[in-house]
């Protein structure tokens, strides 16, 4: 029996070669002062194009939106020229590409932002318990602003923008980022989210900046380009969902009628996202597990064999495994990567992770 994750996969808006996917992973690598991405970015997705979908790092729709040094944007002419070299490569490569779409919200700094620019959050709730990093090394966050109901709906327009960027930049479609804390959860949980205007106040207020984005996107660029990442009471950059089940379920019911791409979810924690989810979602269910180690590949195919994904992504593996699905396909060992070199810096840790030697 060959691994479920190497069979094609033929759903309702995507066909891909295999049922592995590219986890969306940040690498700092992008010209820090003006957000185009590295040189060698085309060479190192195009090296990874053996995954059925590659699915980018985060890459903000608005300077506000970015979370530390050297990660890249999609606003400007000049990073959609850089964008446009990735997507040539992949394809060339035979692969498909979509543009994460995020925007962190309070998880940047003044240190970060353009101007020593205090970061937009739903409500100002700082971040305690952890410190983040900047080009003069890690600090303590500070207390973000609260953003008007003009700045939020403004953030969703740049969201839509930032869409209509990425497809003029050649991406096969684009992944919004509302996972992992970040602005989009931020507005999702309660925690974060202590605003009383049409944006917060009760579970269909807190629901509307993440439904008004992917509509926004899903308008400017067509639902079957459009796919969303979330990640179901994920307790990572302090985010505390008292109601996972209510705030997701009705998030899901209310997208599904949508016809997006697929919906990408992060199972971490007690919820068990993806059984309660699934069968509330009729289109394409990307998988994955975000535990301390490396997902495996054993792993990914039991949640395939059951039936709880249509395709599973990997993150850690596919830094210093750049032909992952061939790796899986012949039983061939793993490399570890080294993580010192996965954010920032050039080359080392990023395009030298060699292939398998070609079998004669
Ligand atoms: C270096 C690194 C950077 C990441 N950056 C992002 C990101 O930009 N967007 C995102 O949604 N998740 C990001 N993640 C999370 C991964 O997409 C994935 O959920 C996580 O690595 C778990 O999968 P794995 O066990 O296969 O590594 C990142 C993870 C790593 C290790």
């Amino acid at each position: 029996m060959p691994s479920p994750l190497l069979l094609p996969y033929d759903g309702p808006h995507l066909k891909l070669r295999n049922r592995i996917a590219m986890a969306p992973m940040t690498r700092g690598r992008a010209d820090d002062a003006t957000g185009v991405p590295h040189p060698l970015t085309a060479q190192y997705y195009a090296q990874r194009a053996g995954a059925g979908l590659i699915v980018t790092e985060g890459i903000w729709p608005d300077v506000l939106g970015k979370g530390g040094p050297g990660i890249p944007g999609l606003v400007t002419d000049e990073q959609v020229a850089g964008w446009r070299a990735v997507t040539d490569a992949v394809h060339a490569a035979g692969g498909t590409v979509f543009a994460q779409l995020w925007h962190v919200g309070r998880m940047s700094h003044p240190l970060i932002l353009p101007g020593g620019a205090t970061p937009v959050a739903p409500s100002p709730v700082r971040i305690e318990g952890e410190r983040i990093h900047t080009n003069q090394g890690c600090v303590d966050h500070v207390t973000p602003r609260a953003m008007t109901t003009a700045e939020a709906e403004a953030t969703v327009a740049a969201f839509a923008a930032e869409a209509r960027n990425a497809v003029r930049a050649g991406f096969d479609g684009v992944e919004v980022h509302g996972a992992n804390g970040y602005l989009i959860q931020q507005f999702l949980a309660e925690n974060t989210n202590r605003r009383i205007d049409k944006f917060g106040g009760s579970r269909t207020g807190r629901l509307r900046f993440a439904l008004d984005v992917v509509e926004a996107v899903a308008a400017e660029i067509g639902p079957e380009r459009v796919g969303l990442r979330i990640s179901p009471h994920n307790p990572e950059n302090e985010i505390a969902e008292t109601d996972p089940e209510g705030t997701y379920r009705a998030l899901v019911d209310a997208l599904d009628p949508l016809g997006l791409a697929y919906l990408h979810i992060i199972e971490r924690g007690a919820y068990g996202a993806l059984a309660d989810l699934r069968p509330r979602w009729s289109g394409t269910l990307i998988g994955n597990f975000n535990g301390p180690d490396p997902t495996s590949q054993r792993a990914g195919e039991q949640v395939l064999a059951v039936g709880l994904a249509d395709v599973f992504s990997f993150g850690r593996l596919f830094i210093s495994n750049p032909d992952l699905p061939a790796r899986f396909a012949a039983g061939a060992p793993l490399t570890p990567h080294v993580p010192e070199l996965v954010y920032g810096g050039g080359a080392e840790g990023y395009v030298d992770y060699p292939a398998l030697a070609p079998q004669h």
